[in-house]
């Protein structure tokens, strides 16, 4: 119910380029969301084939759960089907990476690792993906060597504990796909601890801000930070930069 009032609510009020002003959402609306973007094929066969796998699996639940089952056995195909990001989003996460060209990229939150593929089609980018689950992790791990992705390295274990490690040895990140615990501290937290590493041309998204009332508030919180110079709804995820040039502002695009 939360979320057909949430998408009801973004549907009245998402924009698109004729209501922008500002020349870099302009840009960024016109060159990165709208721009065309194709399928990987080689991607898309092994979602295809994760989709239709029936075997079971055990897994451990960190985060707020799945959205269709709280059952720790899940079926590959159950997982593919409700965890993995939606392709057209995956491939916007990878038209941004072009355009900005960005190279220090972390993702919360691998699954099986079919949006981590997506974030990782450029060599020169260096991929630090985390997942709490080994044996999801081991799989993802699988579809990495398949596709012979070598910048990828998968952390696995609990968030909380591993990614201030991985911070402590990181000099800069340019971009962060917060896809994980979609709970409303962890989520603020992971945002806090983040923040020293981040740059005038950072990108943070964070997914799922609609999903839950805690995720709302999650995120109406980070976006009102005032190292946030510009957020973007995009209902499915929220986009946040930090270029102090950009006036303090805050859009809902179609997407
Ligand atoms: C929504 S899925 C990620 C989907 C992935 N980004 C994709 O698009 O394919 C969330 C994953 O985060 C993992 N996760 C949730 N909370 C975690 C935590 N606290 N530590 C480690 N992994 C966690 C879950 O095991 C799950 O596999």
């Amino acid at each position: 119910m939360f979320q057909i009032f949430s998408f009801l609510l973004y549907w009245l009020k998402r924009v698109d380029q004729h209501s922008l002003h500002s020349p870099f959402v302009f840009q960024f609306f016109t060159e990165v969301i709208r721009s065309p973007h194709h399928k990987n094929s080689s991607i898309e066969s092994i979602r295809k084939a994760l989709r239709k796998s029936k075997a079971d699996i055990k897994v451990k639940d960190f985060g707020a759960g799945s959205r269709v089952s709280n059952n720790n056995i899940k079926s590959i195909g159950s997982i593919a089907k409700h965890a993995s990001t939606p392709s057209k989003f995956s491939r916007l996460l990878s038209k941004a990476i072009d355009h900005f060209g960005y190279t220090e990229i972390l993702e919360l939150g691998t699954s099986l690792g079919i949006n981590t593929l997506y974030l990782s089609q450029t060599k020169e980018v260096n991929i630090t993906t985390f997942e709490g689950d080994p044996i999801i992790a081991g799989l993802a791990t699988s579809h990495f060597e398949k596709l012979g992705r070598e910048n990828i390295e998968v952390i696995i274990g609990n968030i909380d504990q591993t990614l201030p490690d991985v911070l402590k040895r990181s000099k800069q990140i340019d971009l962060v796909y917060i896809d994980a615990n979609h709970r409303y501290e962890p989520t603020l937290r992971y945002f806090e601890s983040l923040l020293p590493l981040l740059h005038e041309r950072s990108l943070v998204v964070i997914d799922d801000i609609h999903w839950s009332k805690e995720m709302n508030e999650a995120w109406g919180v980070i976006k009102d930070r005032t190292e946030v110079s510009l957020s973007i709804d995009l209902f499915e995820a929220g986009l946040l930069f930090f270029d102090p040039n950009i006036e303090k502002s805050d859009y809902i695009l179609k997407f």
